[in-house]
């Protein structure tokens, strides 16, 4: 007779008697697993909005690198703010014994033809001109940083000082001297190295000194600390690390608002955001505040590359916020210029635009699929989209057949409108969701009776918006429900991206409530929404398992601030949500669970279609005491997925944390 042991016991009656009190209970049904996971489904979303890259991924450290930002002074009565004639961003240390003073004309080109005249006038008092950086400058022990700045002077033996230091001056943390600098404007480059004593500090500011007296004119001041992959004008490690660790499989880019831009003026005018960084003018962001294009198309382009993604490209479509759009003739040339965009980032040597990007430094063509024809265009009340999308959507697809095409129309927009019109195709809506938690399990069986046959969707932005400036956990248990149905149905939802992606934690940095990873100057976390969506996007298999479920509780949902805004109706949601994808080469199964409620769950689980299933998998699991627990600039790591083995079989039984996401990866055969 077999010999019945204690613990073996304990556990059978533990599982009998939990199988009598009717524990909820989900099938997997391996055997069916036909639907394919879509290998775009999970990927990353951005713009320029919360300081996302100026004073974030973007690893320029000066602010107002030419001095075209100007201090706000006073707001007069009826009136805009004036603007004064001192920088923003830059001070001068000792005014009495110089004086500095932006010209508006005699820059370095077009782009940049403002300079400052620093006018000194007893060099031996060392007056300063300092920048205070976004928020500060990271520095850190044996570190080199790279610099340029444009410089000429009417004294033939200037010479000027460049340093980091302690925001009171009195602690030199790196420091180097330039020379020989000419009457006529010249770029000088430097080096700041820090040495091996230094404890991280933001609280530091950079300095220009000039060491003799004279009339110095300075601009394009640019200062980068090591970057991701030693990219020049690159980006920042941390964030890069973070976003890679996601393993996202497309960027989606310029925006957002920031593609369109509240004007003409202002929209993503990807050609003047190419080739030299210097001769690139800048524009206004529609979030307030001056982009310099340092980041501009190439390097969204090595961004997607850098993390393993591919690029997910939206183009301008003659529509900008203030409601001006363009139809007909009027259209064309932003036609032509998007089709110069698709060539920049796909052509050959043989074309004007490939030619272009490889003497830019990118050799090879990027690895284009799909294409967005504007963004949130169901903005534009004029209906005039529909006209606009059709010609570019010819035109686009008369030339590379092989892209899909993204529209902007939305669900339960004009979509109908369009998708009447002779001659229009639809193949894929981008489609927007910003919700509570409530909204997004009420949300998470929405796919499931999509008409198979219709258009695609792309879900092009999304966020549970709980908590600030990033999300908290019950954001995080929203997002896992909302991400189940889309991989559940991931033959309709062929992308998603959360939206936006990140925010500057500092007073004044943040334009948009709850992002997903936050930063300063020195430091970046991710929120429990980014950890679940790292979970998600590494824990994913290539075809969808059904999974059937019994007994599953539902709970009354609190409304909450944003339930009521969103005019949300009370009601009862499902505790419990889930979904399985199986890699059909390795047989190994990603089970997905979200406990939506504060207290532990136990689940019965069945697996069928299977020979074999190996007893110990591996369990991942994110989870905190408080909906409202999050992590912070201070706190980073106070909620993370934490690993740990769980035994499993053909039938077992397992406990899931209240609030918590958890994916077991089980290995079949
Ligand atoms: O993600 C923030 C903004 O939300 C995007 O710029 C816009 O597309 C949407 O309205």
């Amino acid at each position: 007779m077999k010999k019945v042991t204690i613990l073996s016991l304990a556990l059978i009656l533990s599982v009998g008697a939990n199988a009598q009190q009717n524990n909820p209970k989900l099938n997997l049904q391996l055997d069916k697993a036909t639907t394919s996971v879509s290998p775009t489904l999970y990927g990353l979303m951005t713009e320029e909005i919360n300081y996302s890259y100026e004073g974030g991924l973007y690893a320029q450290l000066i602010r107002n690198t030419s001095f075209k930002d100007m201090k706000r002074g006073e707001r007069r009565p009826g009136r805009p703010p004036f603007e004064s004639q001192s920088p923003d961003h830059w001070a001068l240390t000792d005014s009495t014994a110089a004086e500095a003073k932006v010209e508006n004309s005699g820059g370095i080109n077009k782009a940049n033809s403002s300079a400052l005249c620093l006018n000194v006038k007893d060099a031996s008092k060392k007056s300063g001109l300092v920048n205070d950086g976004f928020w500060g400058f990271p520095v850190r022990a044996t570190t080199l940083y790279k610099g340029g700045v444009y410089l000429k002077s009417d004294n033939p033996n200037a010479s000027v000082t460049v340093s980091l230091e302690s925001l009171d001056g009195k602690t030199v943390y790196a420091s180097t001297k330039i020379q020989n600098i000419g009457k006529d404007w010249q770029k000088y480059p430097f080096t700041l190295s820090t040495g091996k004593k230094i404890s991280a500090t933001k609280d530091t500011r950079f300095r220009i000194t000039a060491d003799e007296n004279g009339r110095y004119w300075i601009t394009r001041v640019t200062l980068f600390p090591p970057t991701f992959n030693n990219r020049e004008n690159g980006s920042r490690v941390d964030l890069m690390t973070m976003m890679k660790n996601m393993n996202p499989k497309f960027l989606r880019f310029p925006g957002g608002n920031y593609l369109e831009g509240n004007r003409f003026a202002d929209r993503f005018n990807w050609k003047a955001t190419i080739g030299d960084v210097d001769q690139r003018p800048g524009h206004q962001s529609p979030w307030g505040y001056t982009s310099t294009d340092g980041f501009g198309l190439l390097e969204f382009l090595n961004w997607s590359e850098d993390v393993g993604a591919e690029p997910l490209l939206a183009v301008f479509a003659g529509y900008t916020l203030n409601g001006d759009h363009l139809e007909g003739d009027a259209l064309q040339p932003f036609i032509q210029d998007a089709l110069d965009e698709i060539e920049y980032v796909t052509g050959g040597a043989d074309t004007k635009w490939g030619a272009q990007r490889i003497k830019d430094g990118h050799p090879a063509p990027f690895n284009l699929h799909y294409v967005e024809i504007g963004n949130e265009d169901w903005f534009d009340r004029s209906g005039s989209y529909t006209q606009r999308y059709r010609q570019m959507y010819e035109a686009i697809k008369a030339k590379y057949p092989q892209l899909h095409l993204i529209s902007t129309t939305g669900r339960g927009t004009n979509m109908a409108e369009i998708m009447n019109e002779p001659g229009v195709k639809l193949d894929i809506i981008d489609e927007h969701y910003y919700r509570g938690a409530g909204d997004m399990y009420r949300a998470a069986f929405q796919y499931d009776n999509y008409d198979r046959k219709g258009p695609k969707v792309f879900c092009g932005e999304w966020a549970t918006r709980e908590g600030e400036p990033t999300t908290n956990m019950n954001a995080a248990l929203g997002d896992a429900a909302w991400m189940t149905c889309m991989e559940r149905n991931s033959d309709v939802v062929i992308a998603s991206c959360y939206a936006p992606i990140f925010v500057n934690v500092n007073p004044g940095g943040s334009q948009w409530q709850s992002d997903l990873m936050g930063f300063n100057a020195l430091n970046a976390y991710g929120s429990p929404s980014y950890y679940a969506q790292v979970m998600f996007g590494n824990y994913l298999g290539d075809k969808v398992v059904p999974v059937s479920a019994e007994n599953i509780p539902q709970f009354d949902l609190p409304m909450n601030h944003f339930d009521s805004i969103r005019g949300a109706k009370p009601s009862s949601v499902p505790e419990l949500y889930y979904v399985a994808t199986k890699d059909s080469k390795t047989g190994v199964v990603n089970l997905k669970v979200v406990n939506a409620v504060g207290k532990a769950q136990t689940l019965d689980i069945n697996i069928e279609g299977a020979d074999k299933v190996v007893s110990k998998a591996l369990k991942v699991q994110l989870s905190s005491a408080k909906p409202e627990d999050t992590n912070s600039i201070d706190d980073p790591t106070k909620i993370i997925p934490v690993k740990s083995s769980a035994k499993v079989g053909k039938q077992f039984t397992q406990v899931f944390a209240p609030y918590s996401v958890t994916v077991l990866q089980i290995q079949t055969k």
